[in-house]
């Protein structure tokens, strides 16, 4: 049985779905903090289990007959390290073969301030002596593509990534590499895949494409750090969020969100979902 956690988040769904054309949906546990939330999982054929990060009675449950655990990082930033903790203890007593954990691009280097819950998720994972692949995954594409059409209405793409190259792929991208993981029957404990997308662009240069995808002048806008978080503030954002966006661009600023070595590709099979064609879908 391979388990997937947080299968009803917007990259667990889609592994799911990769992974349904891989191995039969019988052998595919949903693990989920809210099953009423997943009756379309159930609908594909594989098995919802209530599983809540910090609840370690619901993830022995949840891991029961499990050989291999996909771990999608939790989104409750601040709560992840004792979190992830719980998962790789309550897996590691089930006795699985594998976990794969989605952590963050080149994390043990990175200078972006999401990298420390990952780094100590990782050193958690060797340390306690479970067969473990990072998935170290990239920046979302859409995490910029989301604020396109606020953007052209403002008249200005904003950011503090500087000259910073950004390497992002699609959710999907990163989706279907996850399957791919759990799926193989290669060895895959000790791997560490760096996954980014083939195409690296500055937050000038995405300007620019949106301008001519939209035919709106958008000018590139770099704000230091506090004004640019100021900025994602008032157009409603959490503090919290605000600071961890604004941070992140700093941190791309400094090459944190480049890599250039095409693992993700390879992992797929095919080139990673090219920018253009997601920036029209997303004008669309
Ligand atoms: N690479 C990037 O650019 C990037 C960007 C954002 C986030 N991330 C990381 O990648 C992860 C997956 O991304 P995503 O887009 O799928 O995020 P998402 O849509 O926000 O999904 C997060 C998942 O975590 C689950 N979760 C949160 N707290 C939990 C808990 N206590 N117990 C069990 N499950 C819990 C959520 O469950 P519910 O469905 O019940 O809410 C949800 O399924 C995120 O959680 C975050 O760690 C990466």
């Amino acid at each position: 049985m391979i388990v997937v956690t947080g299968a009803t988040g917007q990259l667990g769904r889609l592994v799911i779905k990769y992974l349904t054309s891989k191995v039969e949906a019988s052998e595919i546990i949903a693990a989920v903090r809210t099953p009423e939330k997943a009756s379309d999982l159930a609908a594909l054929g594989v098995q919802v289990r209530k599983a809540d990060y910090s609840r370690p009675e619901t993830l022995k449950a949840a891991f029961d007959g499990a050989e291999k655990v996909l771990l999608i990082s939790s989104s409750e930033l601040g709560q992840r390290t004792d979190q992830h903790i719980n998962v790789i203890q309550a897996a590691k007593n089930e006795g699985v073969s594998l976990i794969a954990y989605t952590s963050l691009l080149h994390a043990d280097t990175s200078p972006l301030g999401l990298a420390g819950e990952h780094i100590e998720t990782e050193a958690y994972l060797k340390e306690c002596g479970v067969p473990f692949v990072l998935l170290r995954n990239g920046w979302y594409t859409e995490n910029y593509l989301a604020s396109v059409a606020s953007s052209i209405d403002h008249g200005a793409y904003i950011g503090s990534a500087g000259e910073g190259r950004i390497s992002s792929a699609a959710r999907e991208d990163y989706a279907e590499a996850a399957a791919v993981v759990m799926a193989s029957e290669e060895p895959q404990a000790g791997k560490v895949y760096e996954l980014a997308g083939d195409e690296s662009y500055s937050l000038a240069e995405l300007a620019a494409l949106i301008s001519l995808e939209s035919s709106k002048e958008l000018p590139y806008v770099n704000l230091p750090e506090k004004e640019f978080r100021a900025a994602l503030e008032s157009a409603g954002l959490p503090e919290s969020v605000a600071q961890l966006l604004a941070n992140s661009d700093v941190g791309a600023s400094k090459g944190g969100l480049f890599d250039a070595q095409g693992e993700l590709s390879a992992l797929i099979g095919r080139p990673t979902k090219n920018l253009t064609e997601m920036l029209r879908e997303a004008l669309a």
